[in-house]
């Protein structure tokens, strides 16, 4: 498959480009915003473009041209402000999405977040952690957009990231409890979901664990 990486230069984003250029079955294309970043790519082979996810949704779908799937795993960063958690985590996922339905891609996989799903949880004298609302809601919305546009959606919620080496033994489901995710783990399950078909129209929480990969997406449902 032809992947737009969305987030490429990310810390995420460049292990999994990386794992996608060594896979057999996979090309990937980094989407990057700066000149600066392209020489990591160029050096691996990798094919970049450049875009920014404050730009309109057409130049988006001008970028998803003749791809087969796009992986979103930007995001605007702990240290922004709310504002731009709102312009990249929900308005530039959102926009992402729609101009993969523009280019006719129909494959989408979302790098969400642990507990995303769960904001709406609690009981009427409770309040969100008010330190992530913004973050948590921004991605709770992005999420519901996927679901419902029409693309073969896959959400992926990992706990807190690491860099830790990733071993490839994951747990997935629903409402997991809290444990870390090593970010090699994650795009080690962002390729076996461009490969498994059980993850198609499924959202997930994920944390490291004692699984091999593919057997824990066989189960989820
Ligand atoms: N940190 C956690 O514990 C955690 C837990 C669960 C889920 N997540 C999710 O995982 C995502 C990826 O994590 P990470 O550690 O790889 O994050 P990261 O290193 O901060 O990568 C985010 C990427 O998004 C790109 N980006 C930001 N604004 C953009 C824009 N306007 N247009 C295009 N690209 C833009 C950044 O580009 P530049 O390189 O140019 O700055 C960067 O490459 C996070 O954003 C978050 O949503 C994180």
């Amino acid at each position: 498959m032809k992947v737009l990486v969305i987030g490429a230069n990310g810390k995420v984003g460049k292990i999994l480009v990386d794992k996608l250029q060594n896979s057999k079955n996979h090309t990937p294309i980094a989407m990057i915003r700066k000149e600066s970043q392209q020489d990591f790519f160029s050096r691996k082979g990798i094919s970049t473009i450049i875009g920014d996810l404050e730009s309109s949704i057409s130049s988006l779908a001008n970028m998803s041209q003749q791809v087969d799937a796009v992986v979103f795993v930007a995001g605007s960063g702990g240290h922004t402000d709310t504002d731009k958690t709102i312009q990249i985590d929900l308005d530039g996922a959102v926009k992402s999405i729609e101009a993969a339905k523009q280019a006719g891609v129909n494959r989408f996989i979302m790098l969400s977040g642990m507990y995303v799903d769960r904001i709406h949880d609690f009981e009427d004298d409770t309040k969100i952690d008010t330190a992530l609302a913004p973050y948590s809601i921004a991605k709770f919305y992005a999420d519901e957009w996927l679901k419902n546009s029409g693309l073969n959606y896959t959400i992926i919620r990992p706990s807190h990231l690491t860099d830790e080496h990733g071993y490839g033994k994951i747990i997935a489901g629903d409402k997991l409890d809290y444990h870390t995710t090593s970010r090699e783990n994650v795009a080690l399950t962002i390729l076996n979901s461009l490969e498994n078909e059980n993850t198609i129209n499924k959202s997930f929480d994920m944390t490291d664990g004692e699984f091999e990969i593919e057997y824990a997406l066989n189960k989820i449902n």
